[in-house]
């Protein structure tokens, strides 16, 4: 398994080039199911996870090919097996995606139940009560989802979901495109990734209102048609380097970034002591004081993100002052706690609340990643920390993060992967 190697105390200084959403790019390459006709997507990142969504999609006859000028295009005009097998679902939770597409155009589908995962148990009863809801009969037996149509076809109606749930909004929203009739989803996430997900599927003849509300109202179509879609930029990775840079000092441009859907990261960095300016796709960051520490809740998007807490923990974590965080998305979001301490960090943890004191001076050591975001925040904290610092399990990183070390090195950062 690859390590990172990361001697820190380095400002960064330079320019980066963010790529296309994660969290966007996949409910994106699911729709690509719903139509016989190719769409054509630019800017999809080069992540672990779109391999493995891809073969899932392949998997069902699919067709998915990065062209050589990087458009990947995605057409599902044979496809001959609905459904989603184990050995790759339960490497990628989002592959639960592919429920809904599927039902809505096949009138059927199986597919694995997603196993839970380090932050949470995660379950998936939201997606499925919502598929009811729209006429789906559903059995859950020996780790699969069974789902038919038993008019052949999903009706519309009105669905509210017990909490805002991302993907839960992305599998019902692509399922009432084709759905006889009309769809309310009621209590529907807000997070730019839905939206994006909704304007793609607009651009393919899916009539849809309502977009970037919580009340999605979606008049079913008989056919979807061919696309081509540019994936928004990732808000997260963005953040996650406006953190590196608010914890090791520097000044660094961020390339092709999407300043609007970043507003509670900005605020909360800008409270820390980060000048940012925004000009168009740029984003400047400069850091030339010791950060503040800046407490925060995660909630649903339009607040703070639960995606961002991990790399902001890093950066109170050699600020000045007490932080108090509160994770109220998921049950067990505060495994790289334990990892910093390692490096020096003064965390303690009540509940779903974390209390970080900020100490002087982090000092390197070997760390062990847990999951996505959790490896960035260790990252982070290595590159403040004075020393060497080995990040292990950088799979978890490489599912998320698009060339990171390459990113983090071309501004200055000593890191290097060690391929073992
Ligand atoms: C999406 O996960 C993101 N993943 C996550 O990003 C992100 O952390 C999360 O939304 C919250 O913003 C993708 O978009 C691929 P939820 P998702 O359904 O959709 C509970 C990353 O780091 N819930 O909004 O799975 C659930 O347990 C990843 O890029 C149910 O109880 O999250 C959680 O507590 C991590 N039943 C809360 O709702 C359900 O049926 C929010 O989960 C669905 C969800």
């Amino acid at each position: 398994m690859d390590k990172l190697v990361i001697t820190g105390g380095k400002p960064l200084k330079g320019d980066i080039t963010i790529s296309g959403a994660k969290n966007s790019a996949l409910p994106i390459l699911c729709a690509g199911l719903l139509s016989a006709e190719p769409i054509l997507l630019s800017n999809v990142p080069h992540l672990a996870d779109i391999r493995t969504l891809s073969k899932i999609l392949q998997g069902t006859g699919c067709k998915v090919a990065r062209r050589a000028d990087d458009v990947l295009t995605v057409q599902g005009d044979d496809i001959h097996t609905k459904e989603a097998a184990y050995e790759l679902v339960k490497t990628m939770r989002a592959s639960i995606l592919v429920l809904g597409p599927l039902l809505a155009r096949f009138g059927k589908a199986k597919v694995s139940l997603p196993g839970g995962c380090a932050i949470g148990q995660r379950p998936v009863d939201q997606h499925i009560k919502g598929l009811q809801a729209l006429g789906a009969e559903i059995t859950v037996d020996e780790g699969y989802i069974y789902a038919v149509a038993p008019k052949g076809r999903l009706q519309g109606a009105s669905v509210r979901t017990d909490m805002i749930t991302v993907t839960g909004t992305e599998n019902l929203l692509m399922a009432a495109t084709l759905a006889v009739g009309e769809t309310i989803l009621e209590n529907a996430a807000r997070e730019p990734e839905v939206t994006d997900l909704a304007n793609l599927l607009v651009s393919m003849g899916a009539k849809i209102s309502g977009i970037g509300t919580d009340r999605l109202v979606i008049q079913g179509v008989d056919a979807l048609h061919g696309a081509c879609h540019a994936v928004m930029p990732d808000r997260i990775e963005a953040g996650t380097f406006l953190c590196a840079v608010a914890a090791t000092g520097g000044e660094i441009t961020l390339r092709n970034a999407d300043a609007a859907s970043m507003g509670a990261t900005l605020d909360k960095l800008r409270e820390c002591g980060l000048m940012i300016t925004v000009d168009g796709t740029n984003i400047h960051a400069k850091m030339d004081v010791m950060p503040k520490a800046v407490s925060f809740q995660t909630r649903e998007y339009p607040s703070f993100a639960t995606d961002m807490q991990a790399q902001v923990m890093a950066v109170n974590v050699v600020a000045a002052g007490v932080a108090t965080i509160s994770e109220h998305i998921f049950e067990n979001r505060f495994m790289h706690v334990q990892e910093m301490r390692r490096l020096g960090a003064d965390i303690t943890i009540d509940g779903h609340t974390a209390v970080v004191r900020g100490v002087k001076q982090l000092k390197g050591a070997p760390v062990m990643a847990t999951d996505l975001r959790a490896s960035a925040s260790l990252v982070i904290a290595g590159l403040a920390a004075q020393g060497k610092t080995t990040v292990e399990r950088i799979y978890h990183l490489d599912r998320g993060y698009d060339r990171m070390e390459e990113k983090l090195r071309a501004v200055g950062a000593d890191i290097v992967r060690v391929k073992e």
